[in-house]
């Protein structure tokens, strides 16, 4: 039987998100959507008791924690194993996967069946896509197979070769108007919420007031209905240098850092391990020359 609860207990779920999009601005249940990346187990289960309402298992764990350049070379497979992890680290948190690169850019029916990888092999409980106007197909089928999805507007990084780098999107009127397009589409299109990322605040505002799905911001200012950051990035636990918009709570990378030099010169100078912290022969064996060893 799943250890996994499924509504109650205080477990986040889509119709929960969706109900606090609803909620008047003065009441004491409109309460902003917390989300954060998770890639393995330990996180999750930080997250989780952290209180976090979202974790998703973002494709962003191909340059984060698997040393790629961008998020393109992430495949299926790799993006199964991480939220597999994930999943069985959370109890209350809301998990979302990532559809990697190539898993929903051609046939639906692929599309569709990589979707439902995640939910019947990883316990994924919805998938995000990116894409606007273009998905409104996808997202539609597969919310109609019972598929919460998230989607992404904006700053799309599974788009870099097509818009030619990671840019700040919507800051020309043209522009603007087709990030509207794009998020009224996915919304139309069945999603329940939206991730909104790198826009100017202003445009993430108007989008965040007519849409009545909830607007998850990275980099899109303080008037979304949530925010997510990639945990890698708040941790200091990056080697580049952290977006303007990514607020550094800890610096785990230095920690991580001190203490492995610390560790090396501990064994160098032989005060690890010391007495205590090592196993003992018994008493009746004192004195013996050979001592069997312990398997
Ligand atoms: O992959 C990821 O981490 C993401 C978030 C930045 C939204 O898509």
């Amino acid at each position: 039987m799943s250890t996994i609860p499924t509504g109650g207990d205080g477990k986040v779920t889509v119709p929960d998100l969706l109900q606090r999009k609803t909620e008047a601005a003065d009441s004491p249940n409109k309460k902003k959507i917390t989300c954060l990346t998770a890639y393995d187990y330990p996180t999750a289960r930080l997250l989780d008791e952290a209180g976090v309402d979202v974790v998703l298992v973002g494709d962003s764990v191909a340059m984060v924690a698997l040393g790629y350049d961008s998020t393109l070379p992430l495949t299926l497979e790799e993006a199964l194993h991480h939220t597999k992890a994930v999943r069985r680290g959370v109890q209350r948190a809301l998990v979302v996967a990532d559809m990697p690169y190539g898993s929903y850019h051609g046939d639906l029916n692929e599309a569709l069946r990589n979707a439902i990888r995640f939910v019947k092999e990883a316990g994924a409980e919805a998938v995000k896509i990116e894409g606007g106007e273009r998905r409104l197909e996808l997202i539609a089928r597969l919310t109609e197979a019972e598929i919460p999805v998230m989607g992404h507007v904006g700053l799309t990084p599974q788009s870099v070769n097509a818009l030619g780098g990671y840019r700040v999107q919507g800051k020309t009127p043209g522009a603007a108007e087709q990030v509207l397009r794009d998020a009224r589409a996915v919304e139309a299109a069945g999603a329940f919420a939206i991730v909104l990322e790198a826009l100017p605040r202003e445009l993430a505002a108007e989008i965040t007031r007519s849409a009545r799905i909830p607007t998850i911001g990275i980099g899109a200012g303080p008037d979304c209905d949530g925010q997510i950051l990639v945990l890698h990035d708040m941790l200091g636990l990056t080697f580049r240098e952290p977006p303007k918009f990514a607020r550094q709570y800890a610096n785990v990378g230095g920690t991580i850092l001190e203490a492995v030099k610390e560790y090396c010169a501990d064994v160098q100078s032989g005060s690890f391990p010391s007495d205590a912290e090592s196993y003992h022969a018994p008493s009746s064996m004192k004195g013996r020359k050979t001592i069997p060893i312990a398997r």
